[in-house]
């Protein structure tokens, strides 16, 4: 279920970071938008910029990193980079639930973990706190916890791993957010647990018409969950379309390569590669043209001088956008921009 209206949208996103030591461009103009009752998925390697991309706009990245952020990231209809912290994290509160890899970065080691979701929920849903109460356990219950009017008396750290990752998603979902951003959810998880956590997100989202960003560095889990998928390469979008066009019809070489090398996805035009050789570029000194070239089987001497524009084309069933202009022209696939 999807409609025209985005409740969030990213458009020409550009985010530096400062370290006393470095100066990165970690986001170099990313755009996308998510519809209600969808799930986007972000993938791309490590480095490529997926939690800068999602936590930056929501002041969530670590502290002693300065952060300098242009374009637009509009959410209740405010542009998160023209707002103060305080502004952001008040927008955050009401509008998003984020669940992290580690749990632990999320709940409070030191209170129980119903009053941890009820409190959410008294804040930011406007609840009284008898309501606040019931609605904790009732999502201690929907997400799958056992015996949940025992375990809101439970501590974070009397909870196993999947269990406490359930917890966080009860959490996330206690202010009644519009979207989810799950960075890396189900990393730290065994495979079982992995699918049944994220079957649990799939649910939420279709239940509640939430939109939810998932990010991953594992394409093969994209295609149970998500409608649409953004492959990012280094800070920049390499390629963005819907799940089944990006996942069976893909075009940039960085996205065939990724599905390459997943053991049992077999793609039609991947090139066949298990891995893809190279390392990303280091993003304190990028130089002009696709930051790709180095690993790209297809490069020639113009990618290293002309950075590819995202253009849109059909390759799958609908258009989809790709910055990649020798795939485009070797294969002649027709441009719709
Ligand atoms: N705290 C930080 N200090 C300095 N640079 C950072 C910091 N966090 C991220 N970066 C830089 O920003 C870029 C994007 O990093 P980011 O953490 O968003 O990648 P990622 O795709 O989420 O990777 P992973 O899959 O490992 O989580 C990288 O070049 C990284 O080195
Ligand atoms: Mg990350």
């Amino acid at each position: 279920m999807t409609s025209e209206y985005a409740v969030y949208a990213v458009d020409d996103l550009v985010i530096d970071l400062y370290t006393p030591t470095v100066s990165v461009r970690a986001i170099d103009g990313v755009s996308f938008h998510v519809h209600r009752g969808e799930t986007v998925a972000v993938v791309g390697e490590s480095g490529s910029g997926k939690t800068v991309l999602t936590l930056g706009p929501l002041g969530l990245l670590p502290e002693g990193v300065a952060i300098d952020l242009r374009g637009s990231a509009f959410a209740d209809g405010r542009n998160l980079v023209d707002l103060s912290l305080n502004e952001i994290s008040d927008v955050r509160g009401r509008f998003f639930g984020v669940i992290f890899q580690d749990p632990m970065s999320a709940m409070n080691p030191m209170l129980k973990i119903g009053p941890q979701l009820a409190r959410q929920a008294e804040r930011y849903a406007g609840l009284s706190s008898e309501e606040a109460r019931k609605d904790a356990v009732s999502l201690l219950t929907r997400t799958g916890i056992p015996d949940p009017e025992d375990r809101y008396d439970s501590y974070p750290h009397e909870l196993s791993g999947g269990m406490l990752q359930r917890a966080m998603i009860a959490l996330a979902l206690a202010s009644r957010p519009r979207v989810l951003i799950a960075d890396e959810p189900t990393t730290a998880l065994d495979a079982t647990v992995q699918a049944q956590i994220l079957a649990l997100i799939r649910d939420i989202q279709k239940e509640d018409g939430i939109a939810v960003v998932l990010i991953t560095h594992d394409i093969g889990v994209v295609a149970s969950v998500a409608d649409r998928v953004m492959v990012l390469y280094a800070g920049q979008v390499a390629e963005e379309g819907t799940a089944l066009d990006v996942l069976t019809a893909p075009i940039h070489p960085y996205t065939r390569g990724l599905l390459a090398s997943v053991p049992d996805f077999r793609s039609e035009t991947a090139t066949g590669t298990r891995e893809i050789p190279g390392l990303p570029p280091n993003q304190v000194k990028l130089e002009g043209g696709c930051r790709f070239a180095d690993r790209c089987p297809l490069v020639l001497p113009s990618c290293r001088v002309h950075r590819p524009p995202l253009r849109t084309v059909k390759n799958g069933a609908t258009p989809h956008r790709v910055a990649c202009s020798v795939v485009i022209a070797l294969e002649e696939l027709p441009v719709h921009d």
